[in-house]
């Protein structure tokens, strides 16, 4: 969580993603089949403690980013490492399992309905063999529940029976069940009443505090992301585009696309919105079993020029710890 004065960074990558690609063979009929490309390698890392902010519009790549690295999916290429061990072997990704974990986007189609709070949140700590007793089992049960502020009486409840926010806390307390020190979290107050997003959100910061933990917080909305997050990255079709301390990257963001996804974004600071020229965000995105050549967001960027349908921009550090895609950085900041 950041304030603006404080990052925590350790500098230190709990996790690193180098060149992740993740395509989908999706059948062509007769003619066989084409590849999906939903990741197409991307690389960053996530620092210890940290919440890095993962945005883009939807079907951009976000989740499947998520699933991949968390080893859901068998990568189609790259490497992730964990704490700077690459992540080889069964026997890795077990491991990785139990520090690495997901909380979903839509509380109401990842619980299942006709199992207790407390087997829920019980059922990884089955997978995992993490109790010595009955006894334990229902201490720990307790104590993940008490972590997201439900009561012991809710134990015995049925996940059908809670509200949205409810099940979603049920859904974290099953994410800590492994008493993981990373957490994908896949949009996981967007499913969920404005009125009580920034309940759950809060909850987010303090057990990142209190678990020292770290995130990889997905999201549409990029001013949910700008409070929760240190750093921010941007996809756009399978494709990172960039990537920067999160105020800088609100404040002074240098790709056409992010400028635009910013400029959509009601502004309250009258300073921030006169910094920045209103782009409007024009044209569909292309899917991405067709994605042009070049750079992708060409089809759409207002500064496209013929390099741009040519060759595809380097994804590059561009000053001290900002990272960005473009060929034509340099005439449009
Ligand atoms: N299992 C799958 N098989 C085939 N295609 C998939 C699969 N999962 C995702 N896709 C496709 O990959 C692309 C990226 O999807 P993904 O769900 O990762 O996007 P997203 O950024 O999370 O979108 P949203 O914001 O809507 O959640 C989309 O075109 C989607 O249709
Ligand atoms: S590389 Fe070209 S098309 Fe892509 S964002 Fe930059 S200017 Fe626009
Ligand atoms: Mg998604």
């Amino acid at each position: 969580m950041s304030d603006g004065t404080m990052t925590k960074q350790t500098g230190q990558p709990i996790i690193s993603v180098k060149h992740l690609k993740q395509y989908f063979d999706i059948s062509d009929g007769f003619l066989g089949s084409r590849p999906l490309k939903a990741v197409d390698d991307i690389s960053f890392d996530i620092n210890e403690g940290e919440t890095l902010g993962l945005v883009g519009e939807s079907g951009c790549g976000k989740t499947t980013a998520g699933r991949s690295l968390l080893q859901l999916y068998k990568p189609t290429a790259g490497e992730i490492f964990y704490r700077g061990k690459k992540i080889v072997t069964k026997s890795d990704i077990a491991e990785f399992r139990k520090k690495a974990t997901m909380v979903f986007q839509d509380p109401y189609s990842s619980l299942d309905p006709r199992m207790t709070v407390a087997d829920i949140i019980g059922e990884p700590l089955d997978v995992h063999h993490m109790y010595s007793s009955k006894e334990e089992r229902r201490e720990k049960i307790l104590t993940l529940m008490e972590h997201v502020g439900l009561n012991s009486e809710h134990a015995a409840r049925y996940a059908h029976e809670f509200s949205g926010g409810q099940r979603q806390r049920v859904g974290i307390a099953r994410a800590l069940a492994v008493d993981p020190d990373f957490i994908v979290c896949d949009e996981p107050v967007s499913a969920l009443d404005v009125s009580i997003q920034a309940q759950v959100i809060n909850m987010f910061a303090e057990l990142q505090e209190k678990m020292n933990l770290t995130y990889l917080f997905i999201a549409h909305d990029l001013l949910v992301v700008r409070h929760i997050s240190d750093r921010i990255a941007v996809m756009y079709l399978g494709h990172m585009v960039e990537l920067g301390k999160a105020e800088e990257v609100y404040s002074k963001p240098m790709h056409p696309y992010t400028k635009a996804l910013i400029s959509a974004v009601p502004v309250p600071d009258p300073k921030v919105a006169k910094a920045n020229k209103r782009i409007a965000l024009t044209g569909e995105i292309p899917s991405p079993l067709d994605a042009p050549s070049g750079c992708p967001f060409r089809t759409r960027c207002q500064y496209a020029t013929e390099q741009c349908a040519a060759e595809v921009p380097e994804f590059k550090e561009v000053e001290s710890g900002r990272f960005c895609a473009c060929h034509r950085l340099s005439e449009i900041n």
